[in-house]
Protein backbone atom coordinates (compact mmCIF):
# COMPACT_ATOMS: atom_id res chain seq x y z
CA UNK A 1 0.00 0.00 0.00
CA UNK A 2 1.64 3.40 -0.94
CA UNK A 3 -0.96 5.58 0.29
CA UNK A 4 -4.41 5.42 2.41
CA UNK A 5 -6.82 7.71 1.51
CA UNK A 6 -10.21 6.00 0.17
CA UNK A 7 -11.41 2.33 0.93
CA UNK A 8 -10.31 0.98 -1.69
CA UNK A 9 -6.89 1.09 -0.62
CA UNK A 10 -7.39 -1.24 1.61
CA UNK A 11 -8.40 -3.69 -0.91
CA UNK A 12 -10.83 -6.37 0.77
CA UNK A 13 -12.86 -5.60 3.38
CA UNK A 14 -13.67 -8.72 5.32
CA UNK A 15 -9.44 -9.45 4.51
CA UNK A 16 -8.75 -6.39 6.23
CA UNK A 17 -11.64 -6.76 9.43
CA UNK A 18 -9.89 -10.61 10.11
CA UNK A 19 -6.34 -8.63 10.30
CA UNK A 20 -8.04 -6.24 12.67
CA UNK A 21 -9.50 -8.97 14.83
CA UNK A 22 -5.65 -10.22 14.89
CA UNK A 23 -3.90 -7.38 15.66
CA UNK A 24 -6.34 -6.78 18.40
CA UNK A 25 -5.89 -9.99 19.77
CA UNK A 26 -1.89 -9.76 19.73
CA UNK A 27 -0.81 -5.88 18.90
CA UNK A 28 2.83 -6.37 19.64
CA UNK A 29 3.19 -9.58 17.21
CA UNK A 30 4.76 -7.66 14.52
CA UNK A 31 7.02 -5.51 16.58
CA UNK A 32 10.27 -6.23 14.43
CA UNK A 33 8.14 -5.35 11.11
CA UNK A 34 8.86 -1.36 12.17
CA UNK A 35 12.31 -1.88 14.03
CA UNK A 36 14.61 1.10 12.59
CA UNK A 37 11.75 2.80 10.44
CA UNK A 38 10.20 6.35 11.44
CA UNK A 39 6.55 7.52 10.95
CA UNK A 40 6.84 11.09 10.72
CA UNK A 41 3.24 12.85 11.77
CA UNK A 42 2.59 15.80 10.32
CA UNK A 43 0.00 18.17 11.92
CA UNK A 44 -1.78 21.42 10.32
CA UNK A 45 -4.85 21.10 12.68
CA UNK A 46 -5.47 20.27 15.85
CA UNK A 47 -5.95 16.26 17.23
CA UNK A 48 -6.21 14.35 20.32
CA UNK A 49 -7.63 10.48 19.16
CA UNK A 50 -6.19 10.77 15.68
CA UNK A 51 -2.51 11.91 17.60
CA UNK A 52 -2.73 9.08 20.01
CA UNK A 53 -4.02 6.73 18.39
CA UNK A 54 -1.66 6.56 15.77
CA UNK A 55 1.49 7.19 17.34
CA UNK A 56 0.37 4.25 19.58
CA UNK A 57 -0.38 2.16 16.74
CA UNK A 58 3.65 2.84 14.96
CA UNK A 59 4.91 1.97 18.94
CA UNK A 60 3.37 -0.84 18.63
CA UNK A 61 5.12 -2.01 15.26
CA UNK A 62 8.17 -0.76 16.68
CA UNK A 63 8.64 2.33 14.82
CA UNK A 64 10.10 5.17 15.66
CA UNK A 65 7.91 8.29 15.40
CA UNK A 66 8.21 11.98 14.70
CA UNK A 67 5.70 14.67 15.52
CA UNK A 68 5.50 17.66 13.96
CA UNK A 69 2.86 20.71 14.84
CA UNK A 70 2.92 22.94 11.39
CA UNK A 71 1.65 25.52 13.61
CA UNK A 72 3.74 25.34 16.78
CA UNK A 73 7.50 25.95 16.00
CA UNK A 74 8.11 25.14 12.32
CA UNK A 75 8.71 27.67 9.68
CA UNK A 76 4.78 29.00 8.77
CA UNK A 77 4.02 27.51 5.30
CA UNK A 78 3.14 29.11 1.69
CA UNK A 79 1.09 26.60 -0.13
CA UNK A 80 0.23 28.66 -3.06
CA UNK A 81 2.85 28.69 -6.17
CA UNK A 82 3.66 31.95 -8.57
CA UNK A 83 3.67 34.25 -5.10
CA UNK A 84 6.27 36.66 -4.31
CA UNK A 85 6.58 35.19 -0.37
CA UNK A 86 7.30 38.58 1.24
CA UNK A 87 4.65 38.11 4.00
CA UNK A 88 4.73 35.88 7.03
CA UNK A 89 5.26 32.39 5.43
CA UNK A 90 8.77 31.88 5.62
CA UNK A 91 9.03 28.61 3.65
CA UNK A 92 7.36 26.86 0.91
CA UNK A 93 5.09 23.70 1.24
CA UNK A 94 7.51 22.21 -1.96
CA UNK A 95 10.64 22.72 -0.48
CA UNK A 96 9.45 21.31 3.00
CA UNK A 97 7.95 18.13 1.95
CA UNK A 98 10.63 16.69 0.65
CA UNK A 99 13.34 17.50 3.52
CA UNK A 100 10.32 15.89 5.35
CA UNK A 101 10.26 12.59 3.13
CA UNK A 102 14.51 12.89 3.78
CA UNK A 103 13.15 11.91 7.94
CA UNK A 104 11.14 9.54 7.96
CA UNK A 105 9.63 6.01 6.21
CA UNK A 106 5.98 6.65 6.38
CA UNK A 107 4.39 10.34 6.15
CA UNK A 108 1.04 11.10 7.38
CA UNK A 109 -0.75 13.97 6.98
CA UNK A 110 -3.31 16.21 8.91
CA UNK A 111 -4.63 18.90 6.91
CA UNK A 112 -8.36 20.16 7.45
CA UNK A 113 -10.20 21.66 4.60
CA UNK A 114 -10.54 25.46 3.95
CA UNK A 115 -14.20 25.65 3.42
CA UNK A 116 -13.15 28.62 1.31
CA UNK A 117 -12.39 27.18 -2.21
CA UNK A 118 -14.25 23.77 -3.06
CA UNK A 119 -12.36 23.23 -5.81
CA UNK A 120 -9.20 23.31 -4.01
CA UNK A 121 -10.68 21.35 -1.21
CA UNK A 122 -11.87 18.80 -3.21
CA UNK A 123 -8.81 18.65 -5.54
CA UNK A 124 -7.05 17.42 -2.51
CA UNK A 125 -4.55 19.92 -3.27
CA UNK A 126 -2.21 19.80 0.15
CA UNK A 127 -1.72 16.21 0.59
CA UNK A 128 -1.57 15.71 -3.42
CA UNK A 129 1.57 17.96 -2.85
CA UNK A 130 2.73 14.86 -0.28
CA UNK A 131 2.26 12.49 -2.53
CA UNK A 132 3.94 13.75 -4.98
CA UNK A 133 6.95 14.98 -3.57
CA UNK A 134 8.28 13.50 -0.29
CA UNK A 135 8.99 10.32 -1.96
CA UNK A 136 7.44 8.12 1.29
CA UNK A 137 4.09 6.49 1.64
CA UNK A 138 1.42 8.92 2.45
CA UNK A 139 -1.51 8.33 5.20
CA UNK A 140 -4.36 10.54 5.62
CA UNK A 141 -4.88 11.34 9.25
CA UNK A 142 -8.23 13.67 7.96
CA UNK A 143 -7.64 15.54 4.77
CA UNK A 144 -9.87 18.21 3.31
CA UNK A 145 -12.53 14.98 2.35
CA UNK A 146 -11.47 11.96 3.95
CA UNK A 147 -11.11 10.84 7.19
CA UNK A 148 -10.20 6.95 6.12
CA UNK A 149 -8.57 6.12 9.82
CA UNK A 150 -11.82 6.85 11.34
CA UNK A 151 -14.37 5.26 9.03
CA UNK A 152 -11.90 2.10 9.11
CA UNK A 153 -12.24 1.98 13.23
CA UNK A 154 -16.38 2.90 12.49
CA UNK A 155 -16.72 -0.08 10.53
CA UNK A 156 -14.47 -2.41 12.79
CA UNK A 157 -16.81 -0.70 16.09
CA UNK A 158 -19.97 -1.87 13.37
CA UNK A 159 -18.11 -5.55 12.54
CA UNK A 160 -17.75 -6.15 16.36
CA UNK A 161 -21.28 -4.82 17.71
CA UNK A 162 -23.45 -6.27 15.09
CA UNK A 163 -25.60 -9.18 15.75
CA UNK A 164 -24.37 -12.13 14.60
CA UNK A 165 -27.89 -13.88 14.99
CA UNK A 166 -30.01 -11.31 12.96
CA UNK A 167 -30.44 -12.90 9.10
CA UNK A 168 -30.85 -8.85 7.99
CA UNK A 169 -28.02 -6.92 7.05
CA UNK A 170 -27.84 -4.42 10.17
CA UNK A 171 -29.20 -0.76 9.26
CA UNK A 172 -26.55 1.81 9.40
CA UNK A 173 -27.62 5.72 9.66
CA UNK A 174 -25.98 8.18 8.99
CA UNK A 175 -27.60 11.60 9.98
CA UNK A 176 -26.57 15.21 10.21
CA UNK A 177 -26.85 17.05 13.42
CA UNK A 178 -26.66 20.88 14.25
CA UNK A 179 -23.51 22.75 15.31
CA UNK A 180 -22.58 25.94 16.11
CA UNK A 181 -19.45 26.00 13.36
CA UNK A 182 -19.00 25.33 9.75
CA UNK A 183 -17.52 21.76 9.83
CA UNK A 184 -15.14 20.14 7.60
CA UNK A 185 -17.11 17.30 5.28
CA UNK A 186 -14.42 14.40 5.39
CA UNK A 187 -15.85 12.32 8.50
CA UNK A 188 -19.17 11.72 6.42
CA UNK A 189 -17.31 11.50 3.21
CA UNK A 190 -15.62 8.68 4.41
CA UNK A 191 -18.37 6.80 6.55
CA UNK A 192 -20.55 7.12 3.55
CA UNK A 193 -17.45 5.37 1.20
CA UNK A 194 -16.49 2.68 3.82
CA UNK A 195 -20.39 1.82 4.21
CA UNK A 196 -21.35 1.53 0.58
CA UNK A 197 -18.46 -0.97 0.28
CA UNK A 198 -19.63 -2.82 3.57
CA UNK A 199 -22.22 -5.53 4.07
CA UNK A 200 -24.91 -3.11 5.38
CA UNK A 201 -27.80 -1.28 4.85
CA UNK A 202 -26.66 1.97 4.28
CA UNK A 203 -29.28 5.57 4.99
CA UNK A 204 -28.13 8.49 4.77
CA UNK A 205 -30.18 11.78 6.00
CA UNK A 206 -30.03 15.94 6.73
CA UNK A 207 -32.12 18.33 5.87
CA UNK A 208 -31.95 20.07 1.93
CA UNK A 209 -28.91 21.36 1.08
CA UNK A 210 -26.70 19.48 3.00
CA UNK A 211 -26.18 16.70 -0.06
CA UNK A 212 -22.66 15.16 0.16
CA UNK A 213 -20.68 14.91 -3.00
CA UNK A 214 -22.10 12.45 -5.07
CA UNK A 215 -19.07 10.21 -5.62
CA UNK A 216 -18.71 9.68 -1.42
CA UNK A 217 -22.88 8.81 -1.47
CA UNK A 218 -22.42 6.54 -4.27
CA UNK A 219 -25.41 3.97 -3.98
CA UNK A 220 -26.60 5.04 -0.16
CA UNK A 221 -30.52 5.80 -0.02
CA UNK A 222 -30.98 9.43 1.05
CA UNK A 223 -33.69 10.07 3.53
CA UNK A 224 -34.67 14.05 3.96
CA UNK A 225 -36.92 12.53 6.84
CA UNK A 226 -34.89 12.04 9.84
CA UNK A 227 -38.07 10.21 12.02
CA UNK A 228 -38.68 8.08 8.81
CA UNK A 229 -34.18 7.24 8.63
CA UNK A 230 -33.80 6.51 11.79
CA UNK A 231 -37.05 3.76 12.14
CA UNK A 232 -35.31 0.44 12.45
CA UNK A 233 -31.65 1.20 12.44
CA UNK A 234 -29.64 -0.96 14.23
CA UNK A 235 -26.50 1.93 14.19
CA UNK A 236 -27.03 5.60 14.36
CA UNK A 237 -23.44 7.55 13.21
CA UNK A 238 -24.61 11.79 14.17
CA UNK A 239 -22.13 14.04 12.66
CA UNK A 240 -22.06 17.77 11.89
CA UNK A 241 -20.76 18.63 8.09
CA UNK A 242 -21.03 22.40 6.74
CA UNK A 243 -22.55 22.59 2.75
CA UNK A 244 -20.65 20.78 0.78
CA UNK A 245 -21.80 22.87 -2.35
CA UNK A 246 -22.71 20.57 -3.80
CA UNK A 247 -26.30 22.12 -4.99
CA UNK A 248 -24.69 25.23 -5.01
CA UNK A 249 -21.43 25.75 -4.94
CA UNK A 250 -21.66 29.28 -4.00
CA UNK A 251 -23.03 27.72 -0.44
CA UNK A 252 -19.95 25.33 0.52
CA UNK A 253 -18.37 25.63 3.98
CA UNK A 254 -21.61 27.46 5.01
CA UNK A 255 -24.36 26.51 7.95
CA UNK A 256 -27.29 26.48 6.39
CA UNK A 257 -29.36 25.18 9.43
CA UNK A 258 -29.02 24.92 13.39
CA UNK A 259 -32.11 22.80 13.50
CA UNK A 260 -32.10 21.79 16.81
CA UNK A 261 -34.95 19.08 16.37
CA UNK A 262 -32.16 17.12 14.60
CA UNK A 263 -30.16 16.63 17.53
CA UNK A 264 -30.00 13.19 18.35
CA UNK A 265 -32.07 12.65 21.48
CA UNK A 266 -33.81 9.65 23.64
CA UNK A 267 -37.02 10.17 21.51
CA UNK A 268 -35.20 9.79 18.10
CA UNK A 269 -33.61 6.73 19.99
CA UNK A 270 -36.69 5.41 20.45
CA UNK A 271 -37.40 5.32 16.64
CA UNK A 272 -34.55 2.71 16.48
CA UNK A 273 -34.33 -0.73 16.29
CA UNK A 274 -32.32 -0.34 20.14
CA UNK A 275 -29.71 0.89 18.04
CA UNK A 276 -26.04 1.92 19.29
CA UNK A 277 -25.08 5.44 19.39
CA UNK A 278 -21.94 6.68 17.34
CA UNK A 279 -19.72 9.95 16.74
CA UNK A 280 -16.20 10.21 15.69
CA UNK A 281 -15.69 12.67 18.91
CA UNK A 282 -14.75 15.30 19.45
CA UNK A 283 -18.32 16.10 19.75
CA UNK A 284 -20.78 18.82 21.23
CA UNK A 285 -23.03 17.41 23.45
CA UNK A 286 -26.87 19.35 23.71
CA UNK A 287 -26.18 20.26 19.71
CA UNK A 288 -25.15 16.73 17.93
CA UNK A 289 -26.16 14.54 21.04
CA UNK A 290 -27.71 14.74 24.65
CA UNK A 291 -26.28 13.50 27.66
CA UNK A 292 -28.58 10.91 28.59
CA UNK A 293 -28.02 9.02 25.16
CA UNK A 294 -24.15 9.39 24.82
CA UNK A 295 -23.66 7.93 28.32
CA UNK A 296 -25.90 5.45 27.65
CA UNK A 297 -25.04 1.65 27.31
CA UNK A 298 -26.11 1.89 23.89
CA UNK A 299 -23.28 4.71 23.13
CA UNK A 300 -20.16 3.01 20.88
CA UNK A 301 -18.10 6.85 21.02
CA UNK A 302 -15.39 5.16 23.67
CA UNK A 303 -14.81 1.59 21.34
CA UNK A 304 -15.04 3.40 18.10
CA UNK A 305 -11.96 5.74 20.02
CA UNK A 306 -10.64 2.72 20.93
CA UNK A 307 -10.09 0.98 17.80
CA UNK A 308 -8.68 4.11 16.13
CA UNK A 309 -5.54 2.47 17.34
CA UNK A 310 -6.47 -0.82 15.77
CA UNK A 311 -7.57 0.92 11.95
CA UNK A 312 -4.24 2.56 12.16
CA UNK A 313 -2.04 -0.29 13.29
CA UNK A 314 -3.70 -2.37 10.19
CA UNK A 315 -2.49 0.35 7.68
CA UNK A 316 0.86 0.95 9.10
CA UNK A 317 0.97 -2.79 8.79
CA UNK A 318 0.26 -3.15 5.32
CA UNK A 319 2.61 0.17 4.14
CA UNK A 320 5.30 -1.52 6.29
CA UNK A 321 5.07 -4.64 4.68
CA UNK A 322 4.03 -3.76 0.90
CA UNK A 323 7.02 -3.39 -1.74
CA UNK A 324 7.25 0.57 -2.22
CA UNK A 325 6.91 1.39 -5.81
CA UNK A 326 8.97 4.14 -7.66
CA UNK A 327 5.78 5.99 -8.94
CA UNK A 328 2.13 6.84 -7.12
CA UNK A 329 -0.52 7.74 -8.43
CA UNK A 330 -2.59 11.27 -6.68
CA UNK A 331 -5.48 11.04 -4.54
N1 LIG B 1 -11.96 11.55 15.58
C1 LIG B 1 -10.81 12.24 15.46
O1 LIG B 1 -10.15 12.24 14.41
O2 LIG B 1 -10.41 12.86 16.60
P1 LIG B 1 -9.24 13.94 16.69
O3 LIG B 1 -9.65 15.12 15.84
O4 LIG B 1 -9.13 14.28 18.14
O5 LIG B 1 -7.98 13.33 16.16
Amino acid sequence: MRTFFNVADIGDLNQALHEAEEVKRNRFAYRSLGENKTLLMIFFNNSLRTRLSTQKAAMNLGMNVIVLDVNAGAWKLETERGVIMDGDKSEHLLEAIPVMGCYCDIIAVRSFAGLEDRDFDYAETIVNQFVKYSGKPVVAMETATVHPLQAFADLITISEHRDPAASARPKVVLTWAPHCRALPQAVPNSFAQWMNAADVDFVITHPEGYELDPKFVGNARVEYDQRKALEGADFVYAKNWSCPGVKNKADYGQILSQDRSWTIDSEHMSWTHNAYFMHCLPVRRGLIVTDDVIESSRSLVIPEAANREISAQVVLKRVLTSPYPSEGGEL
